[in-house]
């Protein structure tokens, strides 16, 4: 590729996948889709590392894969990072471009551990959204819930068009479409911006305003299972709120009813 020379040898035991699209939302926020190994086996909401060849020793970070398991390409959505180690790069990337990719899939945020229930509730900031955006997109989730309700908090209005189109996509999707008609339900909020709606998802739940404008039950952990995806100071304190409501966290070694991923910067 005349735009962005391998300088230096793809590493062994990596896969070395083309960017297929790239699309920008913000200054902070950008997603890209890559072709898919024929080998690569995963399950929606895990995530992989990836990184670009422009070192002798790449720069790896977890991205969680937003497109899901079935789909032949993959589809990620990253944070730049003006100084990342990885983003201040990844942000460049064009169509063609190489990215490397380590062979295993792994990751908390996927349905089997998680127990049968009614309602799921996912709850992400940022990019955060991304596992999210994958299990959207896997007809295994409805096979699970009645009803899927997804979270989505950034810190300003353009933020939120990722999730926006995302769920818009669902029901004109020719594979997911008639598993979707009607179960999912977005719950958007900014923090920094001025909007229809304001505040941190605790403050919303806290308050009782995310259950009243959506006119349901409050989360309860009889009828309800909670999958958490953002910054580490929201992990924390979405995962005590989950606690704190009765919730237990799950893995695939002992499924209950909540769980919890980090999501990856760099
Ligand atoms: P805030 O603007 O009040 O920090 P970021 O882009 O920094 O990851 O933030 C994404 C969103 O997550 C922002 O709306 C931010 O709100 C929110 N957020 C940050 N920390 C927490 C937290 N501890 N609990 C809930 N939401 C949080």
């Amino acid at each position: 590729d005349a735009a962005t020379p391998l300088q230096f040898p793809i590493p062994a035991n990596v896969f070395a996948e083309k960017v297929v699209s790239v699309k920008h939302y913000t200054d902070r926020l950008f997603s890209f889709r890559i072709t898919r190994p024929q080998s690569l086996r995963f399950r929606s909401g895990e995530f992989v590392m990836i990184g670009l060849p422009n070192a002798e020793k790449p720069v790896y970070r977890a991205y969680s894969v937003a497109s899901p398991a079935w789909d032949e390409e993959l589809e990620f959505f990253s944070i730049k990072v003006p100084d990342g180690p990885l983003t201040q790069h990844l942000q460049k990337i064009q169509p063609g471009d190489t990215i490397l990719m380590r062979h295993k899939a792994t990751g908390t945020l996927v349905l089997d551990a998680l127990t049968p229930a009614k309602r799921l509730f996912m709850i992400s900031t940022g990019t955060g959204i991304a596992p999210f955006a994958s299990l959207l997109r896997d007809p295994d989730t409805y096979e699970k819930f009645e009803h899927v309700y997804l979270t989505h908090t950034c810190r300003d209005v353009a933020e939120l068009a990722y999730g926006q189109e995302l769920v818009a996509a669902l029901a004109e999707d020719p594979l997911i479409g008639e598993f979707t008609n009607g179960r999912v339900t977005l719950y958007n909020s900014t923090t920094r911006e001025t909007s229809e709606r304001m505040g941190r998802i605790t403050a919303l739940v806290g308050s009782g305003k995310f259950y009243t404008d959506l006119g349901i039950e409050p989360l309860n952990p009889e009828t309800d299972r909670i999958m958490i995806c953002g910054s580490m100071h929201m992990l924390k304190d979405v995962k005590e709120m989950a606690e704190s409501l009765g919730f237990v966290e799950g893995s695939l070694s002992a499924p209950a009813t909540f769980v919890v991923e980090r999501a990856f910067v760099g």
